[in-house]
């Protein structure tokens, strides 16, 4: 099993994230992370325990950042609506949060654990895991891996060469790219145009019927609405769930490694993920630096599987629901 901590900006897809984190059984979701990002922190937190609530599940959820480190805080509610999770009915939440704040209980969950055992899989702004690397170092060499959505290597959704989670905190996504683990990131050129609640998906959780495919179908009906409207992409993009699929079955991705650079000072490009691919032979004076600086420790996502995909989140709406029929 794939011990992960869900860092989140619940968030439509962030929501769907957490569905594959909580009943997959290759996944074992030590807890769900909370930071500002699709809304403010006070509401992408009670997201979260709604969401965990209207799929019967209960971990520990842990209140994270209520802004970005150094930049004005940037918000996309013009995407997730007034609540951030518009379109479901929302359930008052049926458990209480966790009393640490997010950045010390990652801290302790990841020094708690066996070495290289745990995965971080930061899905809003990168804001939690750099205050956490700040604040105990000692985690960057405990982690497994990091596997978070984010960045692009072609053209953004917020600026046009920024993706929003790193446009969003790029300084904190600049200290995650920068330490000395491996990070994948799961951008937009692969979620924005093969990660897709298509009609065919959509008919599939309909079929299951139940309050969890009620509100699994509620999310991607609002969300069709601002992402077909404002952001032009045919169908639901489910951008965060990529990142669980691909801890419960690697092969569902295909990646390149690369050096990945984090803009955070240009004046049309902050944010943008500057990503220098080895197979390309790895552009060698990369801003300058001589050759043997460049590391291509880092993978970039480049296709999904997406009829298995779909498969892992049908499976997942049946699991929940059996579940929850039982209880
Ligand atoms: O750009 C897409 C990302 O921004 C997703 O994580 C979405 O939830 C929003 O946070
Ligand atoms: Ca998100």
């Amino acid at each position: 099993m794939e011990k992960i901590i869900l860092d989140c900006d619940p968030g439509h897809d962030d929501a769907i994230a957490i569905l594959l984190a909580a009943a997959n059984p290759a996944i074992n979701l030590l807890g769900i992370t909370t930071v500002s990002g699709n809304h403010n922190v006070d509401n992408t937190t009670r997201n979260a325990l709604s969401t965990c609530t209207a799929y019967g599940i209960k971990v520990p959820v842990a209140k994270g950042s209520h802004g970005p480190i150094v930049a004005e805080q940037v918000l996309a509610i013009e995407i997730h609506g007034e609540t951030g999770l518009d379109g479901p009915e929302l359930p008052p939440a049926s458990f209480d949060l966790d009393k640490r704040h997010a950045v010390d209980f990652i801290i302790d969950t990841v020094m708690e654990h066996e070495a290289k055992t745990v995965t971080l899989v930061p899905v809003g702004p990168w804001t939690n895991i750099a205050l956490a690397i700040r604040k105990e170092p000692r985690i960057v060499e405990r982690v497994k891996r990091v596997v978070g959505m984010g960045g692009a290597y072609t053209r953004g959704n917020i600026t046009p060469t920024a993706e929003f989670n790193i446009y969003a905190d790029a300084e904190a996504a600049d200290v995650v790219f920068r330490a000395n683990w491996d990070v994948t990131m799961v951008g937009l050129d692969l979620t924005q145009t093969q990660a897709l609640a298509t009609p065919d998906l959509q008919d599939r959780v309909r079929a299951i019927g139940g309050s969890i495919s009620t509100f699994i179908l509620d999310i991607w009906a609002f969300i069709a609405t601002t992402h077909g409207g404002l952001l032009q992409i045919a169908y639901p993009a489910i951008h965060d769930a990529v990142c669980v699929a691909a801890l419960i079955d690697p092969t569902i991705l295909t990646t390149e490694k690369a050096d990945i650079r984090v803009e955070t000072s240009g004046r049309w490009t902050r944010g943008m993920t500057v990503c220098n691919f080895e197979k390309m032979g790895g552009m060698r004076h990369f801003g300058g630096t001589a050759a043997e600086q460049v590391d291509f420790r880092h993978s970039v996502a480049m296709t999904l599987d997406h009829p298995r995909f779909c498969d892992m989140i049908v499976d997942a709406v049946e699991r929940l629901t059996r579940l929850k029929n039982s209880s």
